[in-house]
């Protein structure tokens, strides 16, 4: 199936980041009128004032993802102002760079919140108008991390490796609804996230700068959305871990474990 996004009435979660903003301004060169929801009101309100000069349908809706009171004005908000739900695009995300060992149940509880619990949660309140929809579909924005758990993202590959499972159990419930799950797996890419990390003591370089920028990744999340993918892996350095890993999993954790050696040598 084809999916138009013209008219498509969407959500859009971590609109203020990096991924967000290009992703929200690649929904509206579409011509889907969207909610822009964050905890950064004055980014959004900067956004929405871009996507409106470009002739954007959109609406600000200062949201933290991880109370469930906001995020319900959320989903009622953009049911409201666009009069249905066509799209939710869970993309809010944060990491945590660091072993696990020496890390803190305060950093796991919080990377959980807002990777795996609110995009959850936030599925669970729009289903009912999702299912009234018009080619509806899910959209998850996850990581090479949720399909090989690396050392230092512990709790970051766990929530994401948790979402990627929600998506799978998902889009087999959702069927006999007519509502589809997109899971996107992205690689580096350029942009805030490496700069919001909750904590920052991996020894490895994180080079975010090599990865892809926001812009293409987001025109190939649109392509997917279209093509009603189910699940898109993109990125090199991502497309060929999860390659090399599927076929060779032993040599791929003895070849990272072996880096991960010589770092915490020195
Ligand atoms: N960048 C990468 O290399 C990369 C790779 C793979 C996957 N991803 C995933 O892509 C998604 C977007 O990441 P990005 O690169 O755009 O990072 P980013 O620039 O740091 O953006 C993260 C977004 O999440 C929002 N967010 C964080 N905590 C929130 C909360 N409690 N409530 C509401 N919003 C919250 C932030 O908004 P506020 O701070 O304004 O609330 C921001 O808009 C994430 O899910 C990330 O895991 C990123």
């Amino acid at each position: 199936m084809a999916r138009d996004l013209k008219g498509k009435r969407a959500i859009i979660t971590g609109a203020s980041g990096a991924i967000g903003q290009a992703l929200a301004t690649e929904l509206v060169k579409a011509g889907a009128r969207v909610a822009l929801a964050s905890r950064n009101e004055g980014t959004l309100n900067e956004l929405a004032a871009r996507l409106k000069g470009q002739g954007g349908d959109v609406l600000v809706v200062p949201t933290d993802v991880t109370i469930a009171d906001q995020r319900k004005r959320l989903v009622d908000s953009a049911v409201a102002a666009f009069g249905g739900l066509d799209l939710l695009v869970n993309n809010a995300g944060v990491g945590s760079w660091g072993h696990f060992a020496d890390s803190t149940e305060e950093i796991n509880r919080t990377v959980m919140e807002v990777n795996f619990f609110a995009p959850v949660e936030l599925t669970r309140l729009s289903m009912p108008h999702l299912t009234e929809g018009n080619q509806p579909a899910v959209v998850n924005v996850t990581s090479r991390c949720g399909r090989k758990g690396l050392p230092a993202w512990p709790e970051y590959s766990a929530s994401k490796f948790a979402l990627i499972a929600m998506c799978e159990a998902w889009r087999c419930e959702f069927a006999r609804f007519g509502v589809d799950v997109v899971t996107v797996v992205p690689g580096r890419t350029v942009g805030g996230f490496e700069k919001n990390l909750l904590r920052r003591d991996g020894r490895a370089n994180l080079d975010f700068h090599k990865g892809m920028t926001p812009e293409y990744l987001s025109e190939q999340i649109v392509r997917a959305v279209r093509r009603n993918k189910r699940e898109l892996v993109i990125g090199t350095e991502a497309v060929w871990l999860l390659r090399f890993n599927k076929f060779f999993p032993r040599l791929t954790d003895w070849l990272i474990a072996r880096k991960v050696k010589k770092l915490y040598a020195k």
